[in-house]
């Protein structure tokens, strides 16, 4: 029996390969083709955290939580090919889909970057769909991370899944509108559509795993080895926004919030995120009381700007950190104001009802990001926009 991690060398996919590893015998194969390594390096910049190779990162696993059970294939998911050979070797009984390329200001550059944004998400998505009813494996759990982003910012309490639609007195429910706002926010609402076709035409059972703006440097099995820590970003393509802020006030530079920063957006921490991925991917779906489609709201608070801003300037007084909070014009067309309601029951059934609260978040993250603070102020001025865009 095998598990497959796709997108196992990035921020979320290593620490969840690491923790579904750590519960279970059956075989982790990781695979990636370091596409993200080289964005970054493309942009300029680099992870905060020092980012070890893969074969470091097993060796590492092993000897420090005897972690046997691992294997990495180096791999690109849009070639078909590939994934038909992973799939015919390796038949896992369990996908955790967690490749793509995930920034939005990234596939915002240009049209060459939108393109390659959507081809990649799209393909990698129907290549490994598409391969598992090709290659007979139609019980294969499928879990992808999509995002909270999906929804885009309507005015009314998000559901845990699809929307209600009424018309002319009568209603059903209906999957949720393709409202994302970003070329790369959108790859992921397409994927949800073909994710919805391929359960009802191959009956895959599908976890549609919608991830919020994840925070946090450290997990469980990172936190021992500086060789299993996960990547780090903190530049304007890469770094989300948590992540910048907190590399901002390492860097001594004040936390800058577009506009009056009183949006409020879907976050979840790092930890909370792996435990509820590495969950889902070791029940049985048919221990889950559903019709095999299941979307997962895996957000555990909504936050506003100026918050994480403002616990950001908080907690860095324990790091003797003296941060400035500062507001700019914002260069994004977005409500400053929004509330971001969104339901998240039956995640939180899966974490077992308690998530980290986000102060003890930024205490792990700046707590980590003080010893690399040389390697942000190195890369500061990739704070801001610019380099691909003159
Ligand atoms: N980090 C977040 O805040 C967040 C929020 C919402 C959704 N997500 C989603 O979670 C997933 C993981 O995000 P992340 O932050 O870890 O990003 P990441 O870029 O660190 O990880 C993605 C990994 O996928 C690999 N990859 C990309 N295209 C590939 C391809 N064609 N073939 C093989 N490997 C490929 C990359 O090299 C990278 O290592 C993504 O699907 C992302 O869209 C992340």
């Amino acid at each position: 029996m095998s598990i497959l991690v796709t997108g196992a060398d990035g921020y979320l996919g290593w620490p969840t390969a690491l923790r579904i590893a750590n519960r279970t015998d059956d075989r982790v194969i990781l695979v990636d083709n370091f596409a993200r390594r080289r964005w970054v390096d493309e942009i300029g910049s680099v992870s905060a955290t020092p980012v070890a190779g893969i074969e470091t990162r097993l060796q590492a696993a092993e000897e420090t939580h005897g972690l046997r059970n691992l294997s990495f294939v180096e791999g690109d998911l849009t070639e078909k090919s590939f994934v038909d050979e992973l799939l015919a070797v390796h038949e896992p009984e369990t996908i955790v889909h967690a490749a793509a390329q995930p920034s939005a200001p990234y596939s915002q550059i240009n049209g060459e970057r939108a393109n390659y944004t959507q081809h990649n998400n799209m393909q990698a998505t129907r290549n490994l769909l598409w391969g598992l009813e090709e290659h007979d494996l139609t019980d294969t759990h499928f879990i992808e991370t999509t995002t909270t982003g999906v929804y885009g910012a309507p005015e009314f309490p998000i559901p845990e899944g699809g929307a209600v639609m009424e018309n002319q007195g009568e209603s059903d429910d209906v999957p949720f509108p393709a409202m994302a706002g970003s070329w790369y926010h959108l790859t992921k609402s397409h994927d949800a559509a073909n994710m919805r076709l391929a359960h009802s035409q191959f009956d895959i059972p599908i976890s549609d795993v919608r991830t919020a703006i994840t925070y946090g440097t450290e997990t469980e099995e990172t936190r021992d080895d500086e060789r299993l820590k996960t990547r780090f970003d903190f530049d304007y393509y890469f770094g989300t926004v948590g992540h910048r802020f907190c590399a901002q006030a390492v860097a001594g530079y004040p936390v800058t919030v577009y506009g009056k920063g009183e949006q409020r957006k879907p976050f979840i921490s790092l930890e909370d995120a792996v435990e509820g991925l590495a969950e889902l991917a070791l029940t049985a779906p048919e221990e889950r009381d559903d019709d095999g489609l299941v979307v997962y709201n895996q957000v555990t608070r909504a936050i506003s700007i100026v918050e994480i801003a403002e616990t950001i300037a908080g907690v860095g007084q324990e790091f003797d950190l003296d941060v400035a909070v500062e507001h700019f014009e914002n260069p994004r067309d977005e409500d400053e104001e929004h509330e971001m309601e969104i339901e998240n029951e039956r995640y939180m059934n899966v974490i077992g009802g308690q998530a980290q609260t986000f102060q003890s978040g930024v205490r792990d993250i700046l707590g980590t990001l003080v010893e690399y603070e040389d390697t942000i102020e190195a890369h500061e001025d990739r704070f801001l926009p610019g380099v691909l865009e003159e």
